[in-house]
């Protein structure tokens, strides 16, 4: 019989964008906010044809996402309801897209870059994320939805409580910033991006009520210097990034961190051994397709930080895919 990891290695390709297909037709929102429902039901109900949502039901079930009742019944389990739920902060729907409409698209170009190298041109990646108004914003909601959940563990994992001013670099619509000054209350933030981001940043900064602390600041971190701060924030930026251009910016955050103060790098961590987790090797390729950067181990991130200036390095490892990696300036 064939072993249980190759059959989903093989049937894998079907799973993303049968997913995305089914949240975009408001199938789990219906599950979850009407209860569980038979296809005949829920096709009538979402106004769909029975037969082909039918067939995505059950693949959906036999991949764990769904349970099918005896009554036959489909229902979202609740371990994995705040994942797909709309409401929910952990909510995935906007990375599923990015997923399953930018990454597939890209998919394609495996095959050349395995024999040739990934071209030199294919250096500057936010030229093609950024192509239009509509690929920009969906690349945000896409960037909240990874990040806006796992941040409320991140900012406990920080403890910044007796931080004055936290300079978000690359913090888009503020995922990171929003959740620290929900939990900070004395805490200022700053985000900084590049310009073309302000009007969806001061949009989220508006709707959380945060205006007031929540300040954006346009620019290039490759041509300008950083905001200053005693804290600097870089959520899911080094892993766009080759290891020179990561030393370049972390040495920016040094030269803008006031003493003493901290830099907190959030991103996925390989294991010791590179040998998982799943999530992490899966996004270290599309790193390669969509970006100039890669995954790392805690190892490589200490030594990229010992490079740019910052001491005393620390690993906090949160529940989910994006974790803690703390350097100093100045530790007291
Ligand atoms: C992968 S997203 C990370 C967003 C957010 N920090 C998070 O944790 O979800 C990378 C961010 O870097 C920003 N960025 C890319 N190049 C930049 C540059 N040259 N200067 C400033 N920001 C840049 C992008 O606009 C985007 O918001």
């Amino acid at each position: 019989m064939m072993p249980p990891e190759l059959e989903n290695a093989i049937y894998g390709m079907l799973a993303t964008p049968v997913l995305r297909t089914a949240e975009k037709h408001g199938v789990f929102a219906r599950l979850i906010e009407g209860g569980p429902a038979g296809s005949e039901k829920l096709a009538g109900d979402l106004g769909l044809d029975r037969d082909t949502l039918e067939r995505m039901m059950l693949l959906l079930t036999a991949l764990r996402v769904l349970d099918l009742g005896d009554a036959g019944d489909f229902r979202v389990p609740a371990a994995v309801r705040p994942y797909l739920d709309r409401r929910e902060p952990l909510f995935v729907g906007g990375f599923l897209e990015h997923l399953a409409e930018e990454t597939s698209a890209r998919l394609g170009r495996l095959d050349g870059y395995l024999k040739e190298g990934r071209p030199a041109e294919a250096a500057a990646p936010f030229g093609e994320v950024y192509r239009d108004e509509e690929t920009m914003r969906a690349f945000m909601t896409a960037m909240w939805d990874l990040s806006y959940g796992a941040s409320t563990e991140l900012v406990t994992l920080a403890g910044l409580d007796g931080t004055a001013r936290l300079v978000d670099v690359g913090g888009a619509t503020g995922p990171f910033s929003v959740a620290a000054l929900r939990a900070a209350p004395r805490l200022r933030a700053v985000v900084f991006d590049l310009p073309a981001i302000r009007p969806l940043a001061e949009e989220t900064a508006h709707a959380h009520g945060l205006a007031d602390r929540l300040e954006f600041a346009g620019g290039d971190f490759f041509t300008d210097e950083l905001p200053a701060g005693d804290c600097l924030a870089f959520g899911y930026i080094l892993s766009d990034w080759d290891d020179e251009t990561c030393v370049e910016l972390l040495a920016k955050a040094h030269r803008a961190c006031t003493a003493p103060g901290r830099v907190l790098i959030m991103d996925r961590l390989f294991a010791d051994d590179r040998t998982g987790p799943p999530a992490t090797a899966a996004m270290n390729l599309v790193m390669h397709l969509e970006m100039a950067g890669r995954h790392r181990t805690a190892a490589e991130f200490a030594a990229l930080l010992e490079r740019a200036g910052f001491t005393d390095c620390e690993v906090r490892r949160s529940g989910g895919e994006k974790h803690l990696i703390v350097g100093h300036k100045n530790r007291r």
